[in-house]
């Protein structure tokens, strides 16, 4: 199909010598991000940044980038990044339009409301761990759309550096060879999934080369048919016969008829930003104009970085958010979700009239409790020459997914049914929810939390933001952005600031460690609030534009020493 079968030589010769040179980046210090005078790209991955930076020096635009920073990070970066997976991007065009893929995997043909009940009992294995919970996916799909309808540059050379890096394999940090050999030497992990990861079953250590040939098979498929070199032929194929062999449910027809679904961002403004995110089937948008739109009446400023009335009012918002999120959030292609009037500025005066200054509101044991989120995803930003800005947030769900690599294809698959409601009326006080708009039918998209977001002024872009961590990613994203806005921090100080966290239910506010004093500790339980200090939340690779020099300023978050921002 696609143009042109000469430049992979060329592109070979590209990435080889990058690959070769130390990182040509410099990686940020403490406060300082790194600056580059046209492009950016930062992600969970250095070697990926490398990848999408590479792409918009030789004349891609941002949506190239993009696509191919996520094409490589399925390589690097395995536990979240990924092509059997889905997510979400939102684009600002260089004019200040603005547009969404959604490309969230969908439930397969076979799945029903009260698919998660084993002999009448709720299967938690079934709902998170088995070939059920596998979601049709929807990455390359994504891709392809966004590619076809705003790429500029030749699909083969975007898709080709990932190719490289899993036929010629890439050298294993100390993070990665480590969480590779817990995952991949766990008891029970499938044989795929050990060869894929292992050494012939003993753990990489560290500078030793992680090849990986079936994927770098399957993603050769993908750069030379596209979107059918997944969801037709070999790589369908395989895919299917693994679903055979274990009871799972998706068959060809699933993956026939997948369709990625372009649609329009939500957008709020807060304190005369523009603030551009994804809308439903994800959450994350209307969550967080909500709670921006509440906090708005407060001069936040004045409260003081993470003070404990600066905690206070967050998690007041959040809270009440969270609360709109389990009641109305869903698939908008099969449940009428008001987008407009949630995110209004009635509404969210409404929802916050009762936020006292010195009084934590308790979420009340009647109200509806949430279900498990686990904390793998992965965001990533980028910026092109011309200014046109792509977020993007995309996710296996829990790390590694469901942990099964397809035999032959080399992909990990997604256990991403995970994110529908646990069944009909299964709302109780162990953390099931049982609402309707979020339960499985064929078809649905599973209700998300994932928040890639553009914010803008006066018809300029300010900023590229996103974060992982299942509904923890709105409340980072919701901070960079207010660390940004209301501190005057630049963008590397407000990803590096300590994060605090709240989402109705459980009642209590997370605080990264070492985020609040013991003293802003007492002051929050004195106002009734039940306080846990401790652990990371997700990281927020994001990109900032400098106002003075319209350089661009990528931010990769410490939290992960394998990030990197790479401009040029
Ligand atoms: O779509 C969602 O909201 C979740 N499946 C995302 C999971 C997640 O963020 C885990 N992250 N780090």
């Amino acid at each position: 199909m696609r143009s042109s079968r000469l430049w992979p030589v060329a592109a070979a010769l590209i990435l080889a010598v990058t690959l070769a040179l130390v990182p040509s980046g410099v990686l940020a210090q403490s406060s300082d991000p790194v600056r580059a005078g046209t492009g950016m790209v930062v992600s969970e991955s250095w070697i990926a940044s490398e990848a999408g930076r590479d792409v918009l020096a030789a004349g891609g635009n941002a949506v190239d980038a993009a696509i191919a920073t996520g094409f490589a990070l399925a390589v690097t970066h395995p536990s979240a990044g990924n092509i059997g997976g889905g997510g979400f991007m939102v684009i600002r065009f260089p004019n200040g339009q603005t547009t969404a893929i959604d490309f969230r995997e969908k439930a397969p043909l076979a799945s029903h409301p009260e698919m998660w009940l084993e002999n009448g009992e709720y299967s938690a294995e079934r709902h998170h761990r088995s070939h059920w919970a596998v979601g049709v996916p929807g990455t390359v799909a994504g891709f392809d759309k966004a590619h076809s309808l705003y790429g500029d540059m030749n699909w083969e050379r975007i898709v080709y550096p990932a190719v490289v890096l899993a036929d010629d394999g890439f050298v294993l940090s100390d993070r990665l060879s480590g969480s590779l050999s817990r995952f991949a030497l766990t008891d029970g992990r499938p044989a795929a999934t050990v060869a894929q990861f292992s050494n012939g079953g003993t753990a990489y250590a560290a500078g030793e080369t992680l090849r990986q040939t079936d994927l770098g098979r399957t993603l050769k498929r993908i750069m030379l048919d596209g979107r059918d070199g997944f969801y037709r032929g070999e790589t369908a194929r395989l895919l299917v016969a693994e679903m055979e062999r274990a009871g799972g449910l998706i068959t060809a027809a699933d993956l026939e008829i997948y369709e990625a679904r372009e649609r329009v961002p939500v957008t709020g403004y807060y304190r005369g930003y523009e603030v551009i995110s994804m809308p439903p089937p994800s959450s994350g948008g209307v969550a967080m104009v909500t709670m921006l739109n509440m906090l708005e009446r407060f001069d936040l400023a004045s409260f003081g970085h993470n003070t404990a009335p600066y905690i206070h009012h967050l998690s007041e918002s959040m809270r009440r958010a969270f609360r709109d999120r389990a009641q109305f959030l869903a698939d908008p292609d099969f449940v009428d979700v008001s987008v407009h009037a949630l995110t209004s500025k009635e509404h969210a005066a409404e929802l916050g009239n009762d936020i006292q200054s010195d009084r934590a509101t308790p979420s009340g044991v009647s109200d509806i409790p949430m279900g498990y989120e686990s904390p793998e995803t992965t965001h990533y930003s980028v910026v092109d020459g011309n200014g046109m800005a792509v977020s993007v947030t995309y996710t296996l769900e829990g790390g590694f997914g469901t942990g099964i690599v397809v035999p032959g294809a080399g992909f990990l698959l997604n256990n991403e049914m995970g994110d529908f409601n646990a069944g009909p009326g299964l709302t109780n006080d162990r953390g099931l929810i049982g609402t309707s708009p979020n339960l499985a039918r064929p078809q649905q998209r599973m209700l998300s939390s994932m928040t890639p977001s553009i914010v803008a002024r006066d018809g300029r872009l300010v900023a590229v933001v996103g974060s992982p961590g299942g509904r923890t990613i709105i409340n980072t994203v919701m901070q960079v952005i207010l660390n940004v806005v209301d501190f005057g921090m630049n963008i590397q100080e407000a990803v590096n600031a300590k994060r605090i966290h709240h989402q109705w239910l459980p009642d209590r506010i997370g605080i990264e460690a070492d985020g609040a004093s013991a003293e802003t500790v007492r002051l929050l339980e004195a106002m009734g609030h039940t306080v846990q200090v401790g652990g990371g939340q997700g990281t927020a690779h994001s990109i900032m534009i400098d106002p003075r020099t319209g350089e661009r300023l990528g931010a990769a978050d410490p939290r992960n020493p394998d990030a990197g921002a790479r401009g040029h």
